[in-house]
């Protein structure tokens, strides 16, 4: 286990050497992802732990992976992507053009379930997608739009629970226990790295989903990604968070109306 001074000198290093600040990071679970990565790479002494984060970059590549909370589903909580599918689709078709921001979209699930429900309501030809996260790794898998097979009972589920009427199967191919998800929808994404700490607004937003990311971040981070949410949609744009999160208590409140039943909010002016 490392010490939180040593914890410290790991965020200041890291932040030295490669420019990610991890120090707006919730530190108690922060903390118990690196002692996890210590343990698991049998780690006895933090100062070779250190040389090897800072001296390969593979290994800091790894690193982010680990200590980043990647795990992600598709339609997680059926009922927001039926609110969605129900409330908001509707809204933004009388658009001429649909632009989404997946902001930590971890491997991909969350951006090939939009992109589902944007084809049912034949909105997708004129949807674009941008997907981004800190971790280069995650954004490979989400490229490649390639998810294990074992996964589709349940994703089924959740797309049936979220009010889809087809057969799942029909946006995937089965291969070797993979599945793998078909190009018409990858065609409407655009993958990239972004780092919500230091990175600013690219473009202008009709919706952002940044759900569960927030939950990772202290108050101070929270507000800062929430500045960069607000700079990035258009008036009367949605932004959607985790279940767990909120921009109640922030700075943001006052601008935006909270939609009944979910995390989703409305910019109003
Ligand atoms: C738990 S996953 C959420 C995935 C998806 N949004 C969902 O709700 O299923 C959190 C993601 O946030 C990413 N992340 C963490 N810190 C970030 C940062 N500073 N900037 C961008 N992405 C970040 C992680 O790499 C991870 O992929």
């Amino acid at each position: 286990m490392i010490t939180d001074q040593e914890l410290d000198i790991l965020i200041n290093e890291l932040y030295e050497s490669y420019g990610y600040d991890f120090s707006g990071y919730s530190k108690a679970s922060f903390k118990r992802r690196v002692d996890r990565l210590y343990q698991l790479d049998g780690f006895t002494n933090f100062q070779s732990f250190l040389s090897k984060i800072i001296d390969d970059s593979d290994y800091f590549s790894r690193m982010v992976e680990e200590i980043t909370v990647n795990i992600t589903e598709m339609f997680r909580d059926p009922h927001f992507y039926r609110i969605l599918r129900t409330e908001i689709l509707p809204v933004l078709a009388t658009k001429p053009f649909i632009r989404i921001w997946h902001a930590g979209c971890s491997t991909g699930e969350e951006v090939y379930s939009v992109a589902i429900l944007l084809k049912e309501a034949n909105l997708l030809e004129k949807a674009l997608l941008y997907a981004t996260d800190i971790s280069p790794p995650v954004l490979e898998v989400a490229r490649k739009g390639v998810f294990p097979l074992r996964m589709m009972k349940q994703y089924s589920e959740n797309y049936m629970a979220s009010g889809g009427k087809k057969d799942f199967s029909h946006y995937y191919t089965a291969n070797y226990g993979l599945a793998k998800f078909g190009e018409d929808l990858s065609s409407r994404m655009v993958f990239s790295q972004h780092n919500l700490v230091s990175d600013r607004s690219f473009n202008e937003f009709d919706l952002i989903l940044c759900r569960n990311v927030l939950i990772y971040f202290d108050k101070e981070l929270q507000e800062r990604a929430l500045h960069l949410f607000d700079d990035s949609l258009a008036k009367l744009g949605y932004l959607a968070l985790g279940t767990k999160e909120t921009i109640k208590f922030t700075s943001m409140q006052k601008r935006y109306k909270q939609l009944e039943k979910e995390k989703i909010w409305r910019k109003t002016h």
